[in-house]
């Protein structure tokens, strides 16, 4: 007889892979953002319950927030392309942010706010960077608006101090055993709600 919590777990998790979204936050020039973006994607790569991509906000055009109506009631034929097609698409984010004072970047907020059921009942890792504090406030910062988009944000991330100083020159994390138990605990949560609310927004 399975009990009733295991079979939730047996129903819930699907083992196709998921589609999984990187999504790096910094466009500014000169930006480390990339090189830790990198890292991610590489290591998500190494995942058998993932198909990984990279979403580089640079290559979208935001504009400041300006549509007569939020895009959680804007007709889908009417929200900007490709990026609808691209978070629709996806099952599961990395968002990768630096922190700017104390909080996560504008360009950021412009590219979550710009869209809505696309994120809905999704789940995301955050992996974070900057100074002493590693980017922990701007990625506390997302977590309580990823929350109101109805996407679900997991508890382990990782969280990067003084970035820079982790990577050699070529982009090569200098000790990734440092980071090794932080990134497959994210990648473990991740899965796991990936493949439970893809099944679940199936039925
Ligand atoms: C406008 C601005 C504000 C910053 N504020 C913070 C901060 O509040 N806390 C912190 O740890 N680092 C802060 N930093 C340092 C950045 O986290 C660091 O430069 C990081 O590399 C920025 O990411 P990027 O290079 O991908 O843009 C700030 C940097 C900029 C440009």
């Amino acid at each position: 007889m399975v009990a009733a919590a295991d079979r939730f777990i047996l129903s819930g998790v699907s083992t196709e892979p998921c589609k999984l979204l990187v999504i790096l936050g910094s466009t500014r020039q000169g930006r480390f953002g990339d090189t830790v973006a990198r890292w991610v994607l590489s290591e998500a790569q190494k995942r058998s319950e993932f198909t990984a991509g990279l979403a580089d906000l640079r290559d979208y055009d935001f504009p400041y927030f300006a549509d007569p109506m939020p895009p959680s009631r804007m007709p889908a034929d009417q929200r900007p392309q490709p990026w609808s097609s691209m978070v629709e698409d996806a099952d599961a984010f990395v968002i990768v942010t630096p922190e700017y004072n104390h909080g996560y970047t504008a360009i950021l907020k412009s590219a979550l706010d710009s869209l809505y059921d696309e994120w809905v009942r999704k789940p995301l890792a955050i992996v974070s960077y900057g100074g002493f504090a590693g980017g922990a406030r701007a990625a506390e910062q997302l977590r309580q608006v990823a929350v109101e988009l109805q996407m679900v944000p997991t508890r382990f991330g990782v969280v990067m101090p003084f970035a820079r100083m982790l990577f050699d020159e070529s982009g090569t994390l200098k000790e990734p055993a440092r980071f090794e138990p932080s990134i497959a605990a994210m990648f473990d949560d991740l899965a796991w709600w990936a493949g439970a609310l893809k099944t679940a927004r199936r039925s």
